[in-house]
């Protein structure tokens, strides 16, 4: 609940930065580069007065002016820290201190995707019942004004779907393979650009972005779900071949996160995050480098659509000092505790299966009389309507490539051709599934 306190006396908000990483040297650099626009703007100076740091490696710039400390007390429990700024990352102890931080009544700022899809609800309870703000804007989309937009901007609107590229490394990456590197020198050089997670496997693994589209369903429609239990496939084993038949089929691939609530009886919200193969004339085709993405479709405004750099320390940096601005001007003007994102009892998860999409299939068989139509039997079988197939020359492994593209079909009918697809003697290499915007 906000409550009213005395109002900060002075003009002048400390923040306490835990982890000088990226996105906080990234912090540091904008509250020092802007440091009299954002006063002249927010009638509040912003002044780090120190940073919890793992090591003490020397740090160039403005970053290098920040005492240091090893003690996590010297913020979350420090009388001259106004504000915790979280930017650990990861969830051990990130969430720890945030929770002492909530406890000892100060209001936190948070670029923390782990921690907020895993524990939102409880941690927006536990700022609630403390009377201390909690924002998160740079927990998703990097610099992109995503919270807001659905907090605010769309506060009174009913939202139907969000649609999104949420992680700036795998956009990259996959960018970089279509222009010829190779995968693991396009994911060496994300992680030297400092877009890369500390353990990259969640970047191209997708857990990332499902947790950045767990954040977004619990705001867009209430509902909290684990992002484990989100449908999600990341780009490992993307091959250039695949890349170039999405470039055949007037498409790029994208690494696509959907939620879309489904109306009516039994309905419920569709989710996840996979490849997917984007039409051209789609705004998502041509979102390239590290930057991200995200179309909203809501009942009363239509579609919007969101875009700019995903990652990295000045465009996420970007978001997290919007946010401290925010809760100096709550603590000048004497008001905290804004409350977090609503839970709706009613909503829940989409069946993965009862969702439905065109679908691409690529496969590597045996060159013999036979396979092709035992490969369409399995699709008709299953009531899988074939759009396109095309078998090329010869290929690696000694099998031939062979892409198939699907009309729109159930989702756990492509899941039942995968499976009988996965069996047949022909096979010569696990097949590639990707979904198709259409
Ligand atoms: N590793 C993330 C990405 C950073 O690549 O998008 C921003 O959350």
């Amino acid at each position: 609940m906000a409550r009213r306190t005395a109002k900060k006396s002075g003009k002048s908000v400390r923040v306490g930065l835990l982890g000088l990483g990226t996105v906080g040297r990234g912090v540091v650099e904008i509250l020092t580069r802007h440091r009299a626009l954002i006063a002249e703007r927010s009638g509040v100076e912003l002044t780090v007065v120190r940073a919890l740091v793992r090591s003490s490696r020397q740090r160039r710039g403005a970053a290098g002016r920040v005492p240091l400390t090893r003690r996590a007390a010297d913020i979350v429990a420090a009388a001259d820290v106004d504000v915790v700024c979280e930017l650990l990352g990861g969830l051990d102890p990130s969430r720890r201190l945030i929770e002492q931080a909530l406890r000892a009544h100060k209001p936190v700022v948070t670029a923390n995707k782990a921690v907020l899809a895993r524990f939102g609800p409880q941690l927006f309870e536990l700022a609630r019942r403390q009377g201390a703000d909690l924002y998160f804007e740079g927990a998703v989309a990097g610099g992109l004004p995503i919270i807001r937009t659905l907090r605010e901007g769309l506060a009174g609107d009913r939202i139907k779907s969000v649609m999104g590229i949420l992680n700036g490394t795998t956009n990259f990456i996959l960018g970089r393979i279509e222009g010829g590197h190779s995968y693991e020198a396009a994911l060496a050089e994300a992680q030297a650009l400092g877009f890369a997670e500390a353990d990259p496997r969640l970047d191209v693994g997708g857990g990332d972005a499902a947790d950045k589209l767990a954040i977004l369903m619990h705001l867009a429609f209430g509902l909290h779900v684990p992002s484990r239990r989100i449908s999600t496939a990341g780009v490992v084993g993307l091959s250039p071949e695949i890349l170039r038949d999405a470039a055949a089929l007037g498409c790029r691939v994208k690494l696509v996160a959907l939620a879309r609530r489904h109306e009516g009886t039994g309905g419920g919200i569709e989710a996840h995050v996979q490849p997917t193969l984007v039409p051209l004339s789609h705004p998502l085709a041509t979102v390239g480098g590290a930057d991200n993405a995200v179309a909203v479709e809501s009942e009363a405004l239509g579609l919007t659509l969101y875009q700019g750099a995903g990652a990295g320390g000045l465009p996420t940096g970007t978001a997290v000092v919007a946010d401290l601005i925010d809760v100096a001007r709550n603590l000048a003007a004497g008001l905290v505790g804004r409350p977090g994102p609503r839970l709706d009892r009613a909503a829940r998860l989409l069946d993965g299966g009862r969702s439905a999409g065109a679908y691409y299939l690529r496969l590597l068989v045996s060159d013999r009389p036979g396979v092709l139509a035992s490969i369409t039997r399995i699709f008709a079988a299953q009531g899988v309507s074939v759009a396109t197939i095309r078998q090329e020359r010869g290929g690696a492994r000694g099998g031939v490539p062979v892409a198939i593209t699907t009309h729109p079909a159930s989702t756990a009918a492509v899941a039942r051709v995968m499976a009988r697809i996965g069996k047949i003697a022909a096979l010569r290499a696990a097949p590639n599934l990707l979904r198709m915007l259409t």
